[in-house]
């Protein structure tokens, strides 16, 4: 019933399934106008109206065969009592944080209960969508939660954190438990309130250096997808550790990943020969490349394509897509897709 659930089961599907990350966004004037009444981004975040609206404002656009929650991976924080804003053309900021007294800071009592707006959301959004498009759940992976918690906002380098991460490791590795049981759990419950699949957003990945990429990426990736797997055994399960290079190897094999989200920059005749079909493909047209538009994106397209051709593969970007992006340049990527597929 599902076109985006045939990868997963072991079908190549022609053409691929299609989403796009942030399908949900700035981009669309539609979300622009619900963000002037609403400007508090937690708040579109936490109504589960709001957010269901929001989720489905891209599906009834265009024909994507996903749609994903709309909500944000610094919920968790929010939800372990570190509060989050995000200020207007600076992003997140989130309250100060260290190693040494986050275990005092943070708290579980409120947890479930801050967080199930999105499960409301989530069941609201399964109950309006068509039966035949999959709804994706989401969280950051522990990494790149634990950036952004200990350095308090975005970064160009994560100075902060990763300082205090390599001056006292085995308390890092303590707090990266601590949040790899807050992931687990809240996969676990938006796969109870309605998602089809869950990706974990490794978006900083980058930034971990490869001395400590098994410890601090690959094995609490591992225990949140064993984890969802011992409710969901079934669960398609997206990693997307951006930017990792050849660990992408060592991270595909050893999480128990169904499928790997690539960037833009990862070579997919590589990726292709490295991890060959039923392990699924995801991705990676360059966001810039489709605000672009036009006959460059149409050859990356079928380069993707043709790469691709008769293995297990999910169209998408290698990033989210970029505010600017024309409407017009996603209806075509969408239409050459299904045609050169
Ligand atoms: O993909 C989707 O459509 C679902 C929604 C989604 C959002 N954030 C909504 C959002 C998802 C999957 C995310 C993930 C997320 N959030 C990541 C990982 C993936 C990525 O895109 O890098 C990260 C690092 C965050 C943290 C975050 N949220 C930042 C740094 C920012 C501010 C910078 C920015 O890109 O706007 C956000 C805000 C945010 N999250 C917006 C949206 C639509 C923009 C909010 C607005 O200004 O209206």
């Amino acid at each position: 019933m599902l076109k985006f659930l045939a990868p997963f089961q072991g079908h190549v599907e022609k053409p691929p399934p299609i989403w796009f990350m942030r399908q949900a966004g700035r981009y669309l004037p539609e979300y622009q106008t619900l963000r002037k009444k609403h400007p508090n981004f937690m708040e579109r975040c936490f109504s589960p109206q709001i957010s269901s609206e929001i989720t489905l404002q891209p599906l009834r656009r265009f024909d994507f065969d996903a749609a994903i929650i709309f909500s944000d991976i610094l919920v968790i924080p929010y939800a372990l009592a570190q509060d989050v804003v995000f200020k207007e053309g600076e992003g997140p900021l989130l309250s100060p944080l260290s190693l040494s007294t986050y275990e005092k800071s943070l708290s579980f009592a409120a947890f479930s209960e801050k967080l199930s707006p999105v499960y409301e959301a989530l069941q609201l959004t399964r109950r309006e969508l068509a039966a035949d498009k999959a709804l994706l759940g989401f969280a950051g992976a522990p990494w790149t939660l634990a950036l952004y918690m200990l350095e308090g906002k975005g970064s160009r380098d994560f100075s902060k954190a990763k300082t205090e991460a390599f001056q006292n490791e085995s308390l890092f590795s303590q707090f990266l438990e601590m949040l790899t049981h807050a992931i687990s759990l809240h996969l676990v419950r938006q796969i109870k309130a309605g998602a089809s699949a869950v990706q974990l957003f490794d978006t900083w990945a980058s930034h971990c250096p490869d001395s400590h990429f098994e410890s601090w990426i690959v094995n609490p990736t591992r225990q949140i997808v064993s984890t969802v797997r011992q409710s969901y055994p079934d669960i398609p399960f997206i990693g997307f550790p951006k930017g990792i290079g050849a660990n992408l190897v060592t991270y595909g094999e050893k999480t128990g990943v169904s499928a790997l989200s690539l960037d833009a920059a990862t070579s997919l005749s590589w990726a292709n020969k490295v991890f060959p079909s039923p392990f699924i493909l995801q991705g990676n047209i360059d966001p810039l490349l489709l605000a672009a538009g036009g006959q460059p994106l149409k050859i990356a397209i079928q380069r993707a394509c043709e790469e691709m051709k008769g293995r297990a593969y999910i169209f998408n970007l290698g990033h989210g897509i970029l505010p600017h992006t024309p409407l017009k340049h996603v209806e075509e990527c969408i239409a050459w897709v299904r045609e050169r597929a």
